[in-house]
């Protein structure tokens, strides 16, 4: 086992920012020291390795629970896999994702998560979990549910959104949190009102409204707070906690806090493309340029007042977690499927590299500050997902997933310099204060001096335990 010495950095926790040296024993995290004391130079001496972070964050690996690498989607498959994901994940300093296994309709689940846990096994650059979707909520898959949990899948995520593919209705949203309920298991909701937003989008492109923009005009923000509202009321009477993913709409924000003003399980989390990307100069770029904005929820209009609202529930904790979302799809073959129809245009956008950057521009802008900006990004989610403290946190005994921060680096995000599996970034030109210096997993180091040592395969499965916010 070797030893690294990581000294002089300002280590940041989601309580705050101490200087502190890290000592790491082959995978883990073993001891902090006051820099300058006895026992760190006796550390820092008997070290095999030492990195100086001077000038540096030295912050949790990223944990990112919310990715889609390969997933099949409107006729093609997410155009990260999990070797390239993974890796892409990993230069922008996220150490652990948490992707979803898919039962696909009409099939087993058991059969579907071996197929899932089949695509990622070796190819893995970084340690990586699974939620389950479950596509069709019946006997079968409400049995496996529990069994799940035990196996450290415990999380499962169900759709009030697109009827006929991986849609539930209200019974079997119902039973699926009764299930929960009993078993431990957390629901995660794609909440928005999937029924009426294919009638809004069939009378629009009986209109010959068929360009991307509509794709978010018909999926009305109202259809989203109607469904984050329902989904809540759901989860109270199945005496289950409630997870909202991807919210995007101050109104269903409004829906959150509400429900957890008045001491309700129900958490949610945003995602960066939601508070910098807008309706009108993304999705409704000219041409079919827009076609690389299409995702679900969608991007909401900056006439309103959503970025602003998203940042304040980072703020106030209404919004618990910053996951990617990540979905990637190229522009040429797999956005184009969608140019004479929105409905075509596979929903999705790629961002997994991106995540700490864009979020640190919240600390940059006064939005949020350093400890919130860990905490989001990296411990609550370990927490939410039962990584903690395994994964989340710099402390003796965790995993050795540890990212150094230079805070004053400055670059603009590109398809050029960029690493994920697209032939577009969706933050094109995006001016960035602050990059990820150093990435280590698990005490190896991936990512320095811009070169990566990673290798698929590295990564981990990760049996995951029960939310820690409901104990
Ligand atoms: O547009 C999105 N979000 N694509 C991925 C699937 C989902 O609903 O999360
Ligand atoms: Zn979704
Ligand atoms: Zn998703």
């Amino acid at each position: 086992m070797s030893t690294l010495f990581i000294k002089n950095g300002t280590v940041i926790s989601a309580t705050g920012a101490t200087a502190m040296d890290v000592l790491v024993d082959g995978e883990t995290i073993v001891a902090l020291y006051v820099p300058g004391s006895d026992l760190a130079s006796t550390a820092e001496g008997g070290a095999d390795r030492v990195i100086d972070a001077d000038g540096k964050y030295v912050i949790p690996g990223g944990v990112d629970v919310h990715t889609h690498m390969e997933l099949p989607f409107g006729g093609t498959f997410a155009s990260d896999t999990f070797e390239t994901g993974t890796r892409a994940a990993a230069w922008g300093g996220t150490t652990t994702i948490v992707d979803f296994a898919v039962q696909s309709h009409g099939r087993q689940v058991r059969e579907c998560l071996d197929e899932w846990m089949g695509k990622a096994e070796g190819e893995c650059a970084i340690d990586y979990g699974f939620h389950l979707i479950v596509g069709e909520v019946n006997e079968a898959s409400l049995k496996e549910m529990s069994t799940l949990v035990d196996e450290g899948i415990s999380s499962f995520k169900l759709f009030m959104a697109y009827p006929g593919v991986f849609y539930s209705d209200d019974g079997q949203v119902l039973r699926a949190m009764q299930n929960a309920s009993d078993s431990g298991g957390l629901i995660m909701m794609h909440a928005e009102n999937g029924i009426a937003i294919d009638v809004l989008a069939e009378q629009a492109v009986n209109r010959g409204e068929t360009d991307p923009v509509y794709h978010g005009r018909v999926r009305r923000e109202e259809l989203e707070s109607e469904a984050t509202h329902r989904a809540i009321k759901l989860a109270k009477v199945g005496a289950a906690p409630l997870y909202i993913v991807h919210l995007s709409a101050s109104e269903a924000l409004e829906e959150v806090a509400r429900a957890r003003n008045a001491g309700a399980n129900v958490f949610a989390e945003t995602c960066p493309q939601y508070l910098y990307l807008n309706l009108e100069d993304h999705l409704g770029a000219p041409g079919f340029d827009g076609a690389k904005y299409v995702c679900s929820t969608p991007l909401r209009s900056k006439h309103e007042h959503h970025h602003a609202d998203l940042w304040k529930g980072l703020r106030t904790d209404d919004l618990s977690v910053v996951s990617t979302d990540h979905c990637p799809f190229c522009f040429k073959d797999q956005k184009e499927l969608g140019r004479d129809d929105f409905r075509a245009i596979p929903n999705g956008i790629g961002g997994v590299e991106h995540r700490l950057d864009l979020i640190y521009q919240g600390v940059v802008q006064g939005e949020i500050g350093l400890a919130r900006w860990v905490e989001l990004c990296a411990t609550t989610p370990a927490r939410m997902f039962g990584l903690y403290p395994r994964k989340g946190v710099i402390q003796p005994g965790s995993d050795a997933d540890i990212v150094l921060y230079d805070p004053n680096a400055t670059w603009s995000i590109s398809v050029d310099n960029h690493h994920m599996n697209m032939d577009y970034s969706a933050y094109e030109g995006f001016e960035v204060q602050g990059k990820v210096d150093t990435v280590i997993s698990r005490g190896r180091v991936i990512v320095e001096n811009d070169n990566y040592h990673g290798s698929k395969g590295d990564g981990r499965y990760l049996r995951r335990g029960l939310c820690e916010y409901l104990m």
